[in-house]
């Protein structure tokens, strides 16, 4: 099986791993096409750890999201799955390794921190895509989905006081809301990149997003 069909197998593994979230996987395929372009920005890319990477590393989300103890690592699951099937693809043991790297590195929380081009620039295609037009999008996607407001009734000092994260995930989402994830999240998202392509374009998606949320805040408050 040469490089391409293998791609084309896993696509279809993910595809049928998250049917039950369209979200999820509209998410790997947009990683991916931005993983392609930040690769082009960086010297000795290799494509054939970088793409299965992307196109394997939330093939836990489900799991995880399901899972009621917040046990569940999705980085840490998807790279255990991730494994399983590049070996049946036959991948060599040396690229299954820097590929789980890649998936395990991929998230915020776990604590490992990316050590390679490939691992960084999944990371930070990653993170971009809650940024910016399409960040928006999906916060207000999964906003919708918990049924949560725009904006919280209590100010962010109240809200962070009484819905504190627990192993990596909020006490009760429903009171959660996209400004606050903007607030409490988004806003730091530039500044914990490694690549300089991905520092550009996160600024720039970022500033997309501060006018769209000043925008927002002020038609709720009725002043525009
Ligand atoms: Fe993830
Ligand atoms: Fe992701």
């Amino acid at each position: 099986m040469n490089m391409e069909e293998k791609h084309k197998k896993i696509v279809e593994i993910v595809e049928q791993k998250l049917t039950c979230s369209a979200h999820n996987l509209d998410h790997v395929f947009r990683v991916y096409n931005l993983c392609l372009l930040l690769a082009k920005y960086e010297k000795d890319v290799d494509l054939e750890i970088l793409i299965p990477a992307a196109l394997l590393h939330d093939i836990s989300r489900v799991e995880e999201s399901q899972d009621k103890t917040g046990e569940i690592d999705h980085a840490v699951l998807g790279s255990v799955i991730a494994e399983d099937i590049l070996r049946k693809l036959e991948y060599e043991e040396e690229k299954i390794e820097k590929i789980k790297h890649c998936i395990i590195a991929h998230r915020f929380r776990t604590g490992n921190e990316p050590n390679t081009i490939e691992a960084k620039i999944l990371f930070d295609s990653d993170k971009l895509d809650v940024i910016g037009a399409s960040g928006i999008a999906r916060t207000f996607m999964l906003a919708g989905q918990f049924g949560q407001r725009l904006i919280a009734n209590e100010s962010l000092d109240e809200y962070l006081k009484c819905n504190a994260v627990e192993n990596g995930r909020l006490k009760d989402v429903t009171k959660h809301t996209p400004f606050i994830e903007y607030e409490v999240k988004f806003k730091k998202i530039p500044d914990k990149l490694y690549t300089e392509k991905a520092k550009e374009i996160g600024k720039e998606r970022l500033k997309f997003m501060d006018e769209y949320f000043i925008r927002l805040k002020l038609e709720i408050d009725g002043v525009k």
